[in-house]
């Protein structure tokens, strides 16, 4: 009997051995359907997630995307996730193609920065068809196109808040951005790809922020820059010797044509906050940088450490029940943030 008892108490611990076995190894490989499970199992919370996740971004030559990447394959490879990373080279057709590898392949998840929204039906159509959740990130397609398929989510910010956001710095400059006091702010646009949201707002909303408080305003050029630094500095230069003394402000739909424009305005020996007023967005070093020593007047800070863990998270529920955000919404905002030389060293690491 004490034998018999023996035997099946040991047979217990090896099929339970096995079990635990298998689980943490399910844990540490990639491949599990539901990475929760993996942690909340009795190994322990610090054993690796797995599961391989594609991300497309859409090109890596983007100072704000290189950014946000490196953020990505950072918290997607402590979580215990395979991540593959490419880059689209700003080419959709191109990147159609990387999203049917990454399905033959088999990936859990896919993290999508699409090069055209305008291409984001197709583009959904793929994964829906694959029936693989997929997040899209920082190029925001319509609630139209994004209803075609339930386990999507859109992770970003709102454009519109951006652009806001840059009319009040300027708005908040002791004369309201009339430097030369006839009346009106006249200013020059460089804009990223107008085919892109982010860059279609914050033209419109900087500008109507300045118009809503009741100030005149005098457009003297505006030209896409495709949110290239080189591009921003040729526009700038160009607007200065066209335009001189008339020019105000310069707004710039992200920072790194901000960062050109500004070499442009120390070439023509111009200076910021002095005779002219420079604003951007994203809030990358090199801006901030040159926000603290007063050579930008100021930036928005686009958060990427808060969309990659939104994302992050998104996918992860999207992974677990199939569901969207807990929210229930399909879009999800992550909220800009003014930066100013009063609060720039909040931003510095
Ligand atoms: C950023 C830009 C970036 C663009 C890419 C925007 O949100 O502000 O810097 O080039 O996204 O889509």
């Amino acid at each position: 009997m004490k034998k018999r008892t023996l035997a099946m108490l040991m047979s217990v611990c090896m099929v339970f051995g096995l079990l635990t076995a298998c689980t943490s190894k399910e844990g540490e490989n990639s491949g599990s359907p539901d990475p929760s499970e993996a942690v909340s199992g009795a190994v322990s919370a610090s054993v690796p997630v797995g599961g391989t996740i594609g991300v497309c971004i859409y090109k890596f030559d983007d100072a704000f995307m290189t950014t946000y990447r490196t953020v990505l394959e950072a918290t997607l490879k402590e979580k215990g996730y395979q991540v593959l990373v490419v880059d689209s080279n700003n080419d959709q057709a191109k990147q159609n193609e990387q999203i049917n590898n990454f399905i033959t392949q088999k990936v859990d998840a896919l993290i999508i920065n699409p090069v055209m929204t305008s291409a984001a039906d197709a583009i959904i159509d793929l994964v829906k068809r694959a029936d693989i959740p997929t997040v899209l990130i920082n190029r925001e397609p319509t609630a139209d196109q994004m209803s075609a398929y339930d386990k999507l989510v859109y992770v970003g910010c709102d454009a519109a808040q951006s652009g806001t956001f840059q009319g009040e710095l300027i708005l908040d400059t002791a004369n309201k951005g009339d430097i030369n006091g006839d009346g009106k702010v006249s200013y020059i646009m460089i804009q990223g790809d107008p085919e892109n949201i982010d860059a279609k707002l914050r033209t419109e909303y900087s500008v109507k922020a300045l118009a809503d408080a009741g100030v005149e305003v005098e457009q003297l050029d505006i030209q896409r820059g495709d949110w290239d630094r080189n591009r921003g500095q040729e526009i700038a230069q160009t607007a200065l010797a066209k335009f001189g003394d008339q020019i105000e402000v310069i707004f710039c739909n992200n920072d790194d044509m901000a960062i050109g424009a500004l070499q442009a305005i120390q070439a023509a020996g111009r200076k910021v906050n002095e005779d002219i007023y420079l604003v951007g967005v994203d809030a990358l070093d090199a801006a901030l940088d040159e926000v603290q020593k007063g050579n930008m007047t100021g930036t928005v800070l686009n958060d990427a450490n808060a969309q990659v863990a939104k994302a992050v998270e998104c996918m992860e529920a999207l992974l677990k029940d199939g569901k969207t955000y807990a929210s229930g919404e399909q879009s999800v905002y992550v909220d800009y943030v003014k930066v100013t030389p009063d609060n720039v060293a909040d931003f510095m690491s």
